[in-house]
């Protein structure tokens, strides 16, 4: 008799199948993207304005693909990401704004060196593949590629979201506590843990802290055995 005509061997098998995908979903499945007609490989929810970044690096051709999404502060307002190679804020901000024109979505790219130099046009750096959508709720998405210097590890980026656009720029946005917070570092690659030799194969287990992965297969391990409890309840 092969497993798969056992009744009680292939309820098993259907759930470790539903643990292991459980155990494997990363943040990003409660970040979706409103389109969600592209794949990234990481994600993360920035602490302001209700938004996310979906973003893909890679260091090979240093090349960073992202997907931005926010709502903005009014219906037919803007959304807009950056990233800002000489400072932390918005001052130098090399920025793609979407809005919505006639119907349509637009993004458009402006180089903000300071305040009051909002000028759209060139980047300091290639963008290619700019597009936006919006959802029926709202939301904004901005997808886009961007060229980063060789062996970047982390960026400044800066992200807002406004009320509207008029004579052919954005609005004010506000400056409330979230429109001020609006910047932070990401980061592209992995940190790695803090220097220190790596341990000898013998030691490592015991050094192993509680973000290491052998605690993470320890969930694992908790999740299929609590899964094999719970199907002899059943059973
Ligand atoms: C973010 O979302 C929450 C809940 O959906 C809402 O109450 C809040 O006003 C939103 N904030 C902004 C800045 O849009
Ligand atoms: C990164 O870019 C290089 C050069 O274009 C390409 O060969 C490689 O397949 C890319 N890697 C991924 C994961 O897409
Ligand atoms: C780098 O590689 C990625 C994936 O292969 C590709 O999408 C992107 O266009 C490449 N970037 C450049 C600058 O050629
Ligand atoms: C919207 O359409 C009007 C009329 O066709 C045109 O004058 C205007 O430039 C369009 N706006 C944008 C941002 O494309
Ligand atoms: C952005 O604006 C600043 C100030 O006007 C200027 O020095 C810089 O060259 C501009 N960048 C690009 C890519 O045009
Ligand atoms: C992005 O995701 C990949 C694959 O899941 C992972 O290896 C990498 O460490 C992540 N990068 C960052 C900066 O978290």
């Amino acid at each position: 008799m092969g497993p798969c005509t056992s009744p009680s061997l292939l309820l098993l098998l259907c759930l470790s199948v539903i643990l292991i995908s459980a155990t494997h979903a990363t943040d990003c499945s409660s970040l979706k993207l409103a389109g969600g007609k592209k794949q990234y490989s990481n994600c993360t929810e920035l602490p302001t304005l209700n938004s996310t970044l979906h973003f893909t690096y890679n260091a090979t051709n240093s090349s960073l693909s992202i997907a931005f999404s926010a709502p903005p502060s009014k219906p037919n307002g803007w959304i807009a990401w950056a990233v800002n190679p000489t400072g932390t804020g918005m001052a130098g901000a090399q920025t793609l704004l979407a809005f919505k024109a006639n119907g349509s979505m637009v993004v458009k790219t402006y180089n903000i060196s300071s305040y009051s130099s909002i000028v759209e046009g060139k980047l300091s750096f290639d963008v290619w593949d700019l597009e936006a959508e919006s959802d029926k709720d709202g939301k904004m998405v901005i997808y886009g590629s961007v060229k980063v210097a060789a062996s970047t590890e982390k960026l400044n980026q800066v992200w807002q979201v406004g009320p509207g656009m008029a004579d052919g720029g954005p609005m004010k946005h506000d400056f409330g506590k979230a429109n001020l917070a609006a910047v932070g570092e990401l980061q592209l690659v992995e940190k790695l843990s803090p220097a220190a030799p790596s341990p000898s194969p013998s030691t490592q287990a015991s050094e192993k802290g509680p973000n290491s992965g052998y605690w993470v297969s320890g969930i694992n391990a908790g999740f299929w055995i609590s899964g094999l409890i719970s199907l002899l309840i059943l059973m």
